[in-house]
């Protein structure tokens, strides 16, 4: 933990001062104090800012795609490290565009994570691609860059790398990239759940090709539902803004000229509005969401559960606090006694859903994937905790080990 890279970076913090008291002013964690509710696994909270912007624009009449969409492209943007932002309807439509822009054709392989939400894996197939599962690292949950570089030496159709930054720890892009440079491929990170995770003082949505976020609700910005694409290549974003405005040749002019097959995947202005609001809460919250992880480190250590890692020079954003243990069912019954929500992310790998069957076969053996889809358990770690639901949390925890 303490080889965390700090975030250094203030620029986001409130007008109002700090982004703890902002954070304290804005969504007191002592609001919960007093109730008696289960302790949820998430909690998506809006500011009194972002409820007076949200109700600005509607009251402007400009509802759909317009200067708010614009202001919320170039603040993200900027917040990622990144020279362009192209907002989208979703997480899901912010990857497929990239890999649309990036020219993926029928049969082209591109590799991604067995261990993510269907999506990263949808979004290739969507654009035409073929998935290609590398398996994950045991302890960080991301793709194994060993893993991959075997894939990418064994076969001669893979075009492109679409690593997952899970649970908010980048995946190990170092490598990634390198071995992206080494045989030519392209590299779209999927950051949806990642906004803010750094990797040796970089923020993620500024690595590779495109870096595609979700603003979902349980995410850790939202905007309801939406989405956006990061990139520092003018060829790509202009691509992205195209496909996601029925490809249009001038985007943004309302013109009718369509250069390329397109979608309608844009963001609305009221999102944005929000997403604004969000981002400019997004360091503290983060905070919150580490604060709330450090606590559960400290006082889980030594039971029989493995708690998340954060490698050194990665900056872990905890979208989920993601325990791994050999009793997860009744772990989660103890907890849930306790009035503690848990979750499962993601009890099938994707190349063992339903939907796959024509992907992978019987025979594709991912271990590591497979093993952590039998054992991993998230345990509350929003913003919105009070200390009482962490010690809730912990007190639980530790009763279903016997431990006081
Ligand atoms: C890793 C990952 N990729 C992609 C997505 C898709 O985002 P959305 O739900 O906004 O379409 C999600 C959302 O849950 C996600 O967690």
């Amino acid at each position: 933990m303490t080889d965390a890279e700090p975030d250094t970076d203030m620029e986001h913090q409130l007008d109002t001062g700090t982004a703890s008291s902002q954070h304290e002013s804005e969504s007191s964690p002592t609001d919960r104090d007093d109730t008696t509710e289960p302790v949820s696994i998430a909690d998506p909270e809006l500011s009194a800012t972002a409820i007076d912007r949200v109700q600005s624009v509607l009251e402007s009449g400009a509802l759909a795609d317009g200067p708010e969409v614009r202001a919320f492209e170039r603040e993200f943007a900027a917040f990622c490290g990144a020279d362009h932002g192209v907002a989208t309807s979703n997480g899901t439509t912010a990857l497929h565009a990239a890999l649309e822009a990036l020219g993926v054709e029928d049969g082209d392989a591109v590799i991604t994570s067995p261990f993510s939400f269907v999506a990263s894996a949808n979004a290739i197939r969507l654009a035409g691609g073929t998935p290609v599962f590398a398996d994950v690292d045991p302890e960080t949950y991301t793709i194994d860059p060993d893993e991959v570089e075997r894939l990418v030496t064994k076969r001669d159709d893979v075009v492109g790398l679409l690593p997952v930054h899970l649970y908010g720890l980048a995946a190990d892009m170092p490598s990634l990239l390198d071995i992206a440079d080494d045989h030519d491929l392209f590299v779209v990170e999927d950051a949806c759940q990642a906004h803010g995770g750094r990797v040796a003082g970089e923020r993620v949505g500024q690595f590779g090709d495109a870096a595609c976020f979700s603003f979902y609700p349980t995410k850790n910005m939202t905007t309801g539902e939406g989405g956006m694409v990061t990139t520092t290549r003018e060829d790509v974003a202009d691509g992205v803004a195209r496909y996601v405005n029925h490809g249009r040749g001038e985007t943004g002019t309302g013109g009718y000229d369509h250069v390329e097959l397109g979608h309608n995947y844009r963001l609305t202005s009221l999102a944005a509005a929000m997403g604004r609001t969000q981002l400019e809460r997004l360091p503290s919250l983060n905070e919150a969401r580490r604060e709330n992880a450090a606590v559960y480190n400290e006082e889980l250590a030594g039971l029989p559960i493995e708690t998340p890692t954060e490698p050194r020079r990665y900056r872990h954003v905890y979208h989920q606090y993601t325990v791994r243990c050999d009793d997860r069912e009744a772990l989660a019954a103890t907890l849930d006694d306790h009035g503690v929500d848990t979750a499962i992310y993601y009890e099938t790998p994707i190349h063992r859903q339903p939907a796959y069957e024509s992907v992978s076969t019987a025979a594709t053996q991912l271990p590591a994937a497979e093993q952590a889809a039998a054992s991993v358990l998230s345990l509350p770690v929003h913003p919105g905790l009070s200390e009482r639901d962490r010690r809730t949390v912990v007190d639980a925890v530790n009763d279903h080990y016997n431990r006081t």
